[in-house]
């Protein structure tokens, strides 16, 4: 049984799923209860569970469970009561419990993705530094999502997210030839390359301690530092010249890719490329944000986003 085969009505035991989310609340009447959000790779579901037991209260997001009871309907969605829930003790296959989006070929990607290293980024320093970078962690970058929830939250989101930046920015550079191209695209692939860490690739995509302490901006920004000696001793091997510039404004790009302080920048956009970074990150996560949204819902509005501070229309 997959949480997308899940119908109204059905009375349901041992439903192998991750816990995406959990959080408490208390009822008119002064009595605790939990919301989960519920997943497997088929897709999620809001799940409600009013009679506590003290296990429930030790459940954590990203353990895998097996969960009893009923799916209802609630404001016009499916909504799981739960009866019983526990950390399953059964042997059971991770990738049927990761997202994945059925419609992207992620073989399909990672060629597109090698084609613009290996052929569109002609600058040597950017070149070597994006390869440097890239080769450390290549096996978890093309797994990683882009985020846990918003936008590109499956196996492969953010390869598939810097993808759609890349070709975007190849029409946003026959717009404005003057811009550095080499500098756009190495700031694409490498604006949340700090996710590698930022992220687990276990079930609900919970952000590790490093990440929570660091952030990707952070991380990546010390990645690219921790690289500068090693870029600049092989070059010199091979007498070609190594441009320190280019290297700080890459750095800029990757700290000033949100945009604005509130989003989480701790710089503001000092360049033209770098506006075009910041202006591409937010198209594509806000337009797959809404998209993946409009796939899943079955009303004409979903319930208010905090993250966009608006419902959405859907139809
Ligand atoms: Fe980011
Ligand atoms: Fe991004």
């Amino acid at each position: 049984m997959s949480i997308q085969d899940i119908k109204i009505g059905e009375n349901i035991e041992n439903l192998l799923c991750a816990i995406t989310s959990i959080s408490t609340g208390i009822t008119k009447t002064d009595k605790e209860y939990m919301r989960f959000v519920l997943s497997d790779n088929s897709g999620e579901i809001q799940a409600v569970c009013w009679d506590l037991e003290k296990e429930f209260k030790e459940l954590k997001e990203g353990q895998v469970v097996e969960v009893e009871g009923t799916c209802n309907e609630y404001r016009e969605e499916k909504q799981f009561k739960i009866t019983n829930i526990k950390p399953t003790s059964k042997d059971y296959d991770i990738s049927v419990l990761l997202p994945v989006e059925q419609n992207i070929n992620l073989d399909k990607l990672e060629l597109k993705f090698s084609n613009f290293i290996n052929k569109r980024i002609k600058n040597l320093t950017l070149s070597w530094t994006v390869r440097y970078l890239l080769n450390k962690v290549w096996d978890k970058y093309k797994r990683v999502p882009a985020s846990s929830k918003i936008h590109h939250n499956y196996l492969g989101g953010l390869l598939c997210h810097v993808c759609q930046m890349l070709e975007i920015a190849e029409q946003v550079i026959c717009v404005w030839p003057d811009l550095n191209s080499d500098l756009i695209y190495s700031g694409i692939i490498l604006h949340d390359f700090g996710k590698v860490w930022e992220y687990e690739i276990v079930p609900g995509f919970p952000r590790s301690d490093f990440g929570k302490l660091n952030g990707h901006i952070c991380i990546c920004w010390g990645e690219i530092y921790k690289s500068i000696d090693e870029g600049k001793k092989y070059f010199e091997t091979l007498d070609w010249i190594w441009d320190d510039n280019l290297i700080a404004k890459l750095q800029s790009i990757i700290v000033t890719h949100h945009g604005n302080r509130d989003w989480g920048s701790p710089e503001i956009p000092k360049f033209a490329e770098a506006t075009v970074v910041f202006a591409l990150d937010l198209l594509s996560a806000r337009t797959e944000g809404y998209l993946s949204l409009i796939r899943k819902s079955s009303n004409a509005w979903t319930p208010r986003i905090s993250y966009y501070d608006t419902e959405i229309y859907t139809k």
